[in-house]
């Protein structure tokens, strides 16, 4: 593929955020974003204090035709100079990954282009070649709303998982402490937000799974002890001040952040172990966006002697742009769909791995 230049359109719409974007690669590895456009859904779901499956995919009906003219119009291209069309076929909310991939099949039909079902996690995991151009293998912690795991990537379609969480998503743990706070969705941003102005150290909160050897997690039990702890400010106090908030938050963050580094430090064993020549740790999904665990991580690799990327924010959280990229990854193998590409509410990004305990009765979910 050396000199061939790609360029190609993605459609994003697995979660709440329905985005297209095009992506150009002139030399793999490491691409051009020509567009990426994204629009989220929180004012949709905000009543309910979550995701609602029925109005996402709702809401990507109505705005996904809309978003892809935008994406083609921010770049100037036409669809005859796109090359592919690549879009999410999963793990995600099947309607919203259905209404994605039903829209991408009409572009392939209608143009005759080749469409691209991508793995979202895949997604995020490729993006540090579209920012960086890193070279194979580098180790990936992935940590988003429904995802967290450690993988070291082999290739765009090798993926070996190390370890993950064996229930929750620290995203969803920081969503659900935001709830149980009183703070906006998504959670993220708002108890970054909250523990910037807060003492770590005033409730100390748990560690899970530091004891057991591995790079498994776990953040459902960090996420009760919140619970608990605010209740008890509340039977002290009958209600909590501001400071306590701020305090609830830097515990629990502390917490998460202290987490991931321990792990981090024992992927990263595993996987430098394995490796020969220039060693490189990346961050990526929502989470990513946090800023004193991007530092905590940085330390980790510094110590480690160990190369650290972490995406933009705009590309840690969910968008198209790497939806694009990886298409662009496959397309340059020759991996392409037919009609026959099926949306996948479960799809894990390694396929040899044991399924991960407490990953629903589905099947994997990572
Ligand atoms: O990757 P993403 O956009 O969607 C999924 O595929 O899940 O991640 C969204 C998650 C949400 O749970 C959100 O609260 C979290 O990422 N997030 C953050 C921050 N920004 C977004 N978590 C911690 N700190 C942040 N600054
Ligand atoms: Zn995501």
């Amino acid at each position: 593929m050396m000199g061939a230049t790609l360029t190609v359109l993605g459609i994003e719409s697995t979660c709440d955020d329905t985005a297209a974007a095009v992506v150009r690669a002139h030399d793999l590895p490491q691409g051009e974003i020509l567009s990426s456009q994204v629009q989220g859904q929180t004012t949709l779901h905000a009543a309910f204090g979550g995701i609602v499956p029925e109005i996402a995919a709702r809401a990507h009906v109505e705005r996904l035709d809309l978003c892809v003219e935008r994406a083609l119009i921010e770049a100037g291209l036409g669809l005859p100079q796109i090359d592919a069309i690549a879009v999410t076929a999963g793990p995600g909310l099947i309607g919203g990954v259905l209404s994605g991939v039903m829209l991408a099949k009409g572009l392939a039909r209608a143009t005759g282009l080749p469409l691209i079902g991508v793995n979202h996690l895949a997604g995020h995991a490729l993006t540090p070649r579209l920012t960086d151009g890193l070279a194979f293998p580098y180790l990936i912690l992935l940590v988003s709303g429904g995802h967290c795991q450690f993988a070291i990537v082999h290739s765009a379609t090798r993926f070996e998982r190390l370890g993950g969480t064996i229930d929750d998503a620290p995203g969803e743990a920081f969503d659900k402490v935001a709830r149980l706070l009183g703070l906006p969705q998504p959670g993220g941003p708002a108890v970054e937000a909250e523990a910037f102005l807060g003492d770590p150290d005033r409730f100390r909160f748990p560690r899970p799974l530091l004891d057991r050897p591995g790079c498994d997690l776990s953040f459902s039990g960090l996420k009760t002890a919140v619970l608990r702890a605010r209740d008890g400010v509340v039977a002290r106090h009958g209600g909590i001040s501001i400071q306590d908030r701020r305090d609830l938050c830097a515990g629990f963050q502390m917490a998460v952040s202290d987490v991931l580094a321990e792990k981090s430090r024992r992927a990263l064993r595993v996987y430098m172990g394995k490796a020969t020549g220039r060693t490189v740790f990346a961050v990526a999904g929502g989470v990513a966006a946090n800023a004193p665990l991007r530092t905590a991580l940085q330390e980790v690799c510094a110590q480690a002697d160990c190369g650290f990327t972490a995406p933009p924010l705009r590309l840690c959280t969910d968008n198209a742009a790497m939806i694009a990229w990886a298409g662009i990854e496959l397309l340059a193998i020759g991996q392409t769909d037919g009609m026959d590409l099926v949306a996948r509410p479960r799809w894990p990004l390694d396929q040899t791995a044991a399924p991960m305990i407490g990953s629903g009765k589905k099947g994997a979910k990572a």
